[in-house]
Order: structure tokens, then sequence, then C-alpha cells
């Protein structure tokens, strides 16, 4: 219970707030996605919406400009090791920054801008992109959060027509070990049905 709950609902619920937060953010980034919506069949099933492209590098997007998580649990090491110009004793305890490897500007050029187009253009190893961690001890609701964001959002965008109430930019704060909207992204409801 305390996994699902700590794990893995607060850290899939935040990151669906900073997908449906940046589609509305970026007007060209909605009329992709709902587009890439149209093409579905009525009757498409939950495969086919999670294997689509551009709804696929928005939620990849979401995922690096704020990384729900923004450290890796703690990894001890084992033996002295050099690491990049750095010794370091046995028992020493690292984390990873997924925040600020997400913002390397040689990777993500405009690495604060929200562009979804980069995961199309390019691949990126899971030592640059790394939102769930990485490794024997990388998340391991991994599939189950990818799953959950795109078939939420999918559902969502194409039942419901939404606006952002506020206008001014959403602050990530840091809520616990999470990276999420300061004050909530707040929506308004403009009708139902799809927006092509
Ligand atoms: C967008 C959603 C999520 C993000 C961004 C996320 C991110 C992470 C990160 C960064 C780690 C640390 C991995 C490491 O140290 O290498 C982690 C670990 C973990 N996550 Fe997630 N997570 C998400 C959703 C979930 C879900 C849905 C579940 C369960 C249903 C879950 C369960 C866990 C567990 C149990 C661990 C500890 C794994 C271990 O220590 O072996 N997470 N997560």
């Amino acid at each position: 219970m305390i996994t699902l709950l700590f794990a893995g609902h607060e850290t899939t619920a935040t990151a669906l707030a900073w997908a449906v937060y940046w589609v509305h953010k970026q007007p060209e980034v909605y009329k992709k996605l709902m587009a890439e919506f149209a093409t579905l069949e009525p009757d498409a099933d939950q495969t086919t919406i999670f294997r689509l492209p551009y709804l696929t590098a928005v939620c990849q997007e979401t995922l690096r400009i704020y990384p729900v998580a923004m450290f890796t649990f703690p990894r001890a090491t084992k033996q002295p090791i050099q690491l990049q110009g750095y010794h370091l004793e046995a028992g020493t305890m690292t984390y990873g920054c997924i925040y600020l490897t997400h913002q390397r500007e040689d990777l993500y050029p405009e690495p604060k801008q929200f562009q979804p187009e980069r995961f199309l253009e390019r691949q990126f190893s899971s030592y640059e992109y790394l939102p769930f961690g990485g490794g024997k001890r990388r998340c391991i609701g991994m599939a189950l959060a990818q799953f959950e964001m795109k078939l939420v959002l999918a559902t969502l965008l194409s039942n419901f027509r939404l606006a952002l109430a506020e206008q001014q930019p959403v602050k990530p704060q840091r809520r616990g070990v999470t990276l999420a909207p300061a004050g909530g992204v707040k929506m308004v409801m403009k009708g139902k049905g799809m927006q092509v």
C-alpha cells in the first residue's frame, strides 16, 4: 500500500499535472497531439494509444523538463573509485541528479523550452535521459507509469476541452521528494468532445 500510494500515485499524478500544463501552455503542442488522436479509430485499443509517437514524445519531454523525481535513490560505493576527477572512498553515498542531467545544454539545446520534437529527432541513452533512475534499482513502476500517463492524457484530452485558468507560468516547487507545480495547475472546462 505504501509503495502504491507514495512511489506510485503521487509521482504519476504530478507528472500528469505537468503534462496537462505544458500541452495547454503551448498551442502548437496541443494541435499536434489532437491531430494525432484524430488518426485513431474510434475503437482503438490501449496498445495503439500507447504507441502513438507524438504522445510518447510529450510524456518524455514532460518528465525531462521537470523530472518528478529530481534524484535517484542513493548508492553506496563498495570500493574506492575515481569518478570524473573525484576520489570516492568505499561507503560514500552518491545520488544521481536527474534534474541537472536533463538540463544539460549539450544534450538538450534550449533546455528550459518544452520541445517534444527533441525525442522524435534523436534517441537518448539511459545515462542521458533517466526520469526513472537507472541500473538494477531503476523504478519498478516505470512501465505502469508510462502506460497510465498516456492513457489518462489521451482519454482526458479527447473527451474534454480544457484551458489554463491563469496565464502566468506555473513554477516547480519541491513537494516532499517530488518536483511539483507550485499551487497546482488550475484548469477550466470549455466543453466536451475533441477540438481538432
Ligand atoms: C511518473 C511516475 C514515476 C516516476 C518519475 C518515478 C521515478 C522513480 C525514480 C527516479 C526512482 C529511483 C530509481 C533509482 O534510484 O535508480 C524510483 C524508484 C521506485 N519506484 Fe518509481 N516512479 C514513478 C512511478 C512509480 C510507480 C507507478 C510505482 C509503483 C506502482 C513506482 C514504484 C517505485 C519503487 C518501488 C521504487 C524503488 C525501486 C528499488 O529501490 O528497487 N514508481 N521511481
